[in-house]
């Protein structure tokens, strides 16, 4: 803040009872290379219908005043954000009175009798509270952004997940019908064809078509894991088998339900996040056992999913090009949850998924996916 004397006044509001006292408040700033207005209040009445109004830059407060002290002032300000900087003004207060009023949030303390310093102490508070200031706007606007990016990364992930569910129909109904259908007439035709050589084409092209038909379903399951109707538990069993035959890892499922249904978006969560956990400890973990927890135990989803593999190191964990597991965190947030991931460089990685269900029911109308 520019203070000189050609800049524009700083307006100053002092609590202070003795009218002597304040003359030489006066007197001392007269000596300083401030511009400045000042204005002495005695009453705590006073004081709060002044200290509220935007044009005040400054407050000095003596310590003791008739039937109230200057903390009662401080309180009297208001949200700590909008508070002017305030600087004790005061005869001797005691080191403890001087700590806690600091520790409180008051900026400065000095003596009456040490006025020639006023002038340092006032720059310096000007400035903390400018830095304050300037970062507390920050910090604002940074909770913003994130709540914006949370709020964009929700909003992307349900696009994504109701994407996928209409090209999984698009398949089931075009693909698979049409598949379904030439089946059934190469079947009617080789029921009523005798030839050895035809015989043996149709039975190529029904093996081609039931190959089509399984690739189909696949990409379907991924595409839209309709396998979450029987719920979270028959899901992930499925995936830890599927995992399991696909990489022979030895995937060892435990649950203290087999029900688990929790909402929709939970479970489509949970299931993304195993799905994800399973495909990098295939691509890296270099492990020979992978263990999956699920509990819904004191209202909260739990789902834990450790491999004893070599772990990921701080680098790999920051990868500029990696999505997957800042996905996951993402993920968490937009039903309510977070993500952990716990691990050890030649111990094992744990990506530990929590879900508090409670939360959930509130999120319940964004439903992910239909
Ligand atoms: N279970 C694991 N064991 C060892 N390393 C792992 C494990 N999971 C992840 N990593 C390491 O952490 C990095 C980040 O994983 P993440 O899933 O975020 O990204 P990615 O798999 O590399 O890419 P993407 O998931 O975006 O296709 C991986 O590149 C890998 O080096
Ligand atoms: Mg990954």
């Amino acid at each position: 803040m520019d203070t000189s004397n050609t800049a524009a006044p700083l307006h100053i509001l002092h609590l202070e009872d003795s009218a002597h006292d304040h003359r030489l408040v006066c007197r001392a700033l007269d000596k300083t290379r401030f511009n400045y207005t000042i204005t002495r209040v005695e009453s705590l009445a006073e004081f709060s219908e002044l200290a509220g109004s935007e044009s005040v830059d400054l407050i000095l407060a003596d310590y003791r005043l008739p039937g109230f002290t200057a903390i009662d002032a401080w309180s009297a300000l208001g949200a700590p954000g909008s508070r002017p900087p305030f600087i004790l003004l005061s005869g001797a207060i005691g080191e403890a009175a001087a700590v806690s009023a600091i520790h409180l949030g008051i900026a400065d303390y000095l003596h009456k009798d040490d006025l020639s310093r006023l002038e340092r102490v006032i720059l310096r508070t000007l400035e903390v509270h400018r830095t304050q200031r300037a970062k507390e706007k920050a910090d604002r606007e940074l909770a913003i952004s994130e709540r914006r990016l949370s709020e964009l990364t929700g909003y992307l992930q349900t696009a994504v997940e109701r994407e996928r569910a209409s090209i999984a129909r698009e398949i089931h109904d075009d693909i698979g019908g049409s598949l379904a259908a030439a089946k059934l007439d190469l079947a009617w035709l080789q029921r009523h064809s005798s030839d050895p050589s035809m015989q043996a084409h149709m039975h190529a092209a029904t093996d081609m078509l039931q190959h089509a038909l399984g690739a189909s379903q696949r990409i379907m399951m991924s595409l839209r894991p309709s396998i979450l109707d029987q719920g979270l538990f028959a899901a992930v069993q499925w995936l830890a088998s599927s995992f399991e035959r696909r990489t022979g890892i030895k995937t060892i499922l435990r649950a203290n339900s087999e029900v688990l249904c929790p909402e929709k978006s939970v479970q489509l969560t949970a299931y993304r996040t195993a799905q994800e956990a399973l495909t990098n400890i295939s691509k890296y973990a270099q492990c020979s056992l992978v263990q999956i927890e699920i509990s819904d135990a004191e209202d909260v989803l739990t789902m834990e999913i450790s491999d004893n593999g070599i772990g990921i190191s701080e680098t790999e964990m920051q990868k500029p090009e990696a999505f997957g597991i800042r996905g996951l965190h993402e993920r968490a947030k937009t039903v309510g949850g977070w993500l952990d991931v716990s691990t050890r460089q030649g111990v094992g990685t744990s990506v530990i998924l929590s879900v508090p269900l409670a939360a959930t029911e509130q999120l319940s109308a964004e439903a992910q996916f239909k």
